[in-house]
């Protein structure tokens, strides 16, 4: 058994006039103990949602969320009674926020705001607590951690805030990690030394990772297997190695001729032209079509199943012009 097991999973809102609107459809996704899968697309994909509604975290109505499974650990995350869903949110779930400076609270310290998460599940008095967040915060190389202890978020420059959210995320060594955009609102070197604490961390505490990211950059060395996703539904899944040395799907291409390599020129980055739909108007058959400079006629009328490529049932694309 997997940690993580999604099968078919639909996230859908009430949308105007009685509509309903398909943020995600049919999504597959496992992830097992110790290992990290990058979830990929660009803006409005459906990559916050999907981890959302792992964590539970999202109000219904509006939203319905409905699987054929989603089960954490053996614990049917549908069906969970909400006290055991809370102990299970911060303890053996963390996860990171994609805006990190509305994930903290501007009137409280820093330290007080990790204090909770080790007053909440661990049981400690408010003593242990402050000595245990002092440990977490020099653990995972915050500088000068008593003085920090006292700072207040506005005080902190944004990579440290993140730190700090890590911090949060981590501090009960949760089994999984849902880490989303950790590095888009950082600069390049920011970037790569928060991407580096997230593997020690994951080395450290055996910890698995759901990855979220609109760069296929950050996945090489991040993750161990990538699933794409365009609009709400998976499009190409398979080891991390593979999709960037060979992607199949031409949505893939794309996001990978977005991604800046070193050397190259700024002007020679491609973008894929046009823009996600919004999830009312999704067009009829492939939904990334009118994107495609690979398109044909079958792709304007019908929906292409996501379909196995090779044996081992790692990798799987949905295209009818790669399969
Ligand atoms: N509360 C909500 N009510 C209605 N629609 C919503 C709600 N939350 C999300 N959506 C819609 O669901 C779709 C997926 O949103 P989501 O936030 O998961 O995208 P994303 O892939 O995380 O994008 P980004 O890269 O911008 O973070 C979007 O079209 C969004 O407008
Ligand atoms: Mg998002």
């Amino acid at each position: 058994m997997s940690l993580l097991e999604i099968k078919q999973l639909k996230i859908m809102f009430a949308g105007g006039g009685g509509k309903l609107l398909r943020a995600v459809e049919n999504a597959d996704l496992s992830i097992e103990a110790g290992e990290s899968v990058a979830l990929v697309g660009e803006s409005g994909c459906g990559k916050s949602v999907t981890g959302f509604s792992i964590m539970r975290l999202l109000k219904t109505p509006p939203a319905i969320v409905r699987a054929d499974r989603l089960t954490f650990d053996g614990a049917d995350i549908l069906t969970l009674p909400e006290p055991d869903m809370q102990a299970i949110r911060g303890r053996d779930i963390g996860m990171i926020f994609q805006e990190p400076s509305s994930a903290l609270n501007p009137v409280m310290t820093v330290g007080k705001q990790v204090d909770e998460v080790f007053l909440r599940h661990r049981g400690l008095k408010q003593k242990e607590a402050r000595e245990a967040t002092v440990a977490l915060f020099r653990d995972i190389g915050i500088s000068a951690p008593e003085r920090r202890y006292h700072q207040y978020p506005h005080e902190l420059s944004g990579g440290m805030k993140q730190r700090i959210l890590i911090a949060t995320a981590t501090a009960c060594r949760p089994k999984l990690l849902i880490a989303d955009e950790p590095t888009t609102a950082l600069d390049v070197t920011i970037q790569a030394q928060i991407l580096e604490l997230l593997r020690e961390l994951r080395e450290k505490n055996k910890m698995s990772m759901l990855l979220i990211t609109h760069d296929l950059g950050v996945v090489a060395h991040n993750a161990e297997r990538v699933h794409v996703m365009y609009c709400g539904k998976i499009v190409e899944t398979g080891r991390t190695a593979e999709v960037l040395t060979d992607p199949l799907h031409p949505y893939t291409k794309g996001l990978l001729r977005a991604v800046p390599r070193l050397g190259e020129k700024r002007d020679r980055f491609e973008q894929i032209p046009l823009s996600v739909p919004h999830p009312s108007a999704k067009p009829e058959g492939c939904y990334f079509h009118p994107r495609c400079s690979e398109a044909c006629e079958a792709c304007k009328k019908h929906m292409p199943p996501l379909m196995p490529v090779g044996k081992d049932g790692a990798r799987a694309v949905r295209c009818w012009r790669s399969g």
